[in-house]
């Protein structure tokens, strides 16, 4: 049997030195071990690892609002809602709604255009801090072209430019303060 081995490995069997004895013992391969990858030698979860690597998020400049009812109560006081949102990361439409604060009028509750500015129901009037919103769109320079410059479509009124933060107050539903 130890001869058919050599033969297969074409060595003759007299160039074989005899101090490795017979090779009887047949070869085992052993199957190659895989280092192991950092994430499984590392002693952390790679979760855990990410998330405490991460920074904690600073904080987002935050711009307050003040809405003022168009008629005074029975007591003469002006209906006062307040509401608060990051700056830059939402019109004042969205606000309003989902602060549950009167936006339209009778006829825009209906029929209004879901804020896509083809409407012009959604009318503001910003008594107080119009810097911290964008400019005048220019859907509502055609809407509001005759209104007050303070007159605004709150569906293309972002509310902050990101960096921005302070206190804005909007009167609502101007048009029926007349
Ligand atoms: S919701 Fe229609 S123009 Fe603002």
């Amino acid at each position: 049997m130890a001869s058919l081995r050599y033969t297969a490995l074409s060595v003759p069997q007299h160039e074989f030195p005899s101090k490795y004895g017979s090779c009887r013992k047949p070869i085992t391969l052993m199957p190659r071990k895989t280092p192991p990858s950092p994430a499984a030698s590392s002693s952390f979860p790679i979760s855990a690892a990410s998330t405490d690597a991460s920074p904690a998020a600073p904080d987002k400049p935050v711009i307050k609002l003040e809405f003022i009812g168009p008629k005074p109560g029975p007591d003469g006081s002006y209906p006062l809602d307040k509401a608060e949102a990051i700056s830059g990361e939402k019109l004042l439409r969205n606000i309003m709604l989902d602060d549950k604060i009167e936006l339209y009028a009778a006829y825009g509750k209906v029929m209004n255009c879901g804020g896509g500015g083809s409407c012009g129901t959604c009318i503001v009037e910003i008594v107080d801090g119009k810097d911290l919103l964008n400019e005048r769109t220019n859907t509502e320079l055609r809407y509001l072209k005759k209104k007050p410059e303070s007159w605004r479509l709150a569906c293309q009124t972002i509310v902050g430019n990101k960096q921005n933060s302070g206190k804005v107050v909007v009167q609502r539903l101007p048009q029926r303060k007349k």
